[in-house]
């Protein structure tokens, strides 16, 4: 069964921003990047998935479950983007009292705050106050209460932003972790290279509309890529199968570009291609693509046609 899914699932702020016809579909055991730039409509697609937000129209489930129902709810851990825990509570405290709240058995409370304590790196440090902590504690203790729970989905809104390097492979780690016990991990960000060494699913959303799905490595695949050194300064009259080309600079006589094409024969074809117009090739590199090449990509892809669409 889908963890997640949602059919057309729309969510608009009178008409405006948030997010519109948002389909996909997410099986168990894994880690799903969402991603987007500010803006994109991130924050607003996980708070309508957890029934923070009335779908304006669509409709979406979490293992079967219609958003918005406690069932839904019950399955699904949350660490929000802005949040804001009480100043005097103690770690340990507010772990008490989320435990309270998702009716957690009095006998196992204490064991369960020490698991997730130890899970998020706070043994020890869990029973200073929440006012004390830095930012880089306050998010651990979050992401202490999304598991709290043992939750089967895990909804992690930018889970980093203020975490450093130790902090975010921690945090990695952690999420590989769950994944590892077959849980879903939903993961909002914008820090691509985070995302890039444990997602293996995105979907790329941009102003609201979702632009691109799937395996992110293959999401790249329509185009091959090279950089190429050549001794020809002026710009270089590229044959029509060269789908992109970008001069990236010239040092002293070598100038080099960035082509992108549609298959690896073309690379040969290209070398064929200057070496008749007497152009020397010095170095030809192909460039697999990192997930950052994805995603400006399909944005740019979507500002070219929308900029046809609307002229
Ligand atoms: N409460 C609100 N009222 C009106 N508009 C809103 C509200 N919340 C979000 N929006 C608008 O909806 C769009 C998506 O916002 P959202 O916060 O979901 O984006 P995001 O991708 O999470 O951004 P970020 O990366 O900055 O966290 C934006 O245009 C935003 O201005
Ligand atoms: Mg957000």
């Amino acid at each position: 069964m889908d963890v997640i899914r949602t059919n057309s699932l729309t969510k608009t702020y009178d008409g405006k921003g948030g997010i519109s016809d948002i389909s996909l579909s997410i099986g168990e055991g894994t880690i799903y990047g969402f991603l987007g730039p500010n803006g994109s409509g991130k924050s607003t697609f996980v708070r309508t998935l957890l029934g923070l937000l009335k779908p304006t129209s669509g409709e979406g489930f979490i293992l079967g479950e219609p958003i918005g129902s406690i069932k839904s709810r019950e399955q699904a851990g949350y660490l929000p983007e802005l949040f804001r825990y009480p100043d005097w509570l103690t770690g340990k405290q507010l772990l008490e009292r989320h435990a309270e709240l998702c009716k957690i058995p009095v006998r196992q409370r204490k064991t369960r705050i020490e698991e997730v304590v130890e899970l998020v790196g706070m043994s020890g440090r869990e029973k200073g106050k929440i006012g004390g902590f830095s930012k880089g504690m306050a998010q651990r203790i979050g992401l202490a209460c999304a598991i709290l729970n043992d939750p089967k989905v895990i909804f992690l809104d930018e889970p980093t932003s203020a975490l450093d390097p130790i902090g975010r492979k921690d945090v990695r780690d952690l999420m590989v972790y769950l994944r590892d016990q077959g849980k879903t991990v939903f993961l909002n960000s914008h820090l691509l290279h985070e995302v890039e060494s444990v997602c293996d699913n995105v979907s790329i959303i941009h102003e609201g509309d979702m632009i691109a799905q799937g395996p992110w490595r293959e999401l790249m695949q329509i185009e091959a890529q090279i950089e190429i050194i050549t001794d020809y300064p002026e710009d270089i009259p590229w044959p029509a199968f060269v789908s992109h080309s970008r001069k990236l600079g010239q040092h002293g006589t070598r100038t080099t570009w960035n082509i992108q094409f549609g298959d690896e024969l073309d690379i040969p074809r290209i070398i064929y291609y200057l070496s008749e117009r007497r152009i020397s090739v010095y170095e030809v590199r192909q460039i697999t693509p990192h997930l950052e090449d994805v995603f400006l990509h399909w944005v740019n892809r979507k500002k070219e046609n929308s900029y046809v669409g609307n002229h």
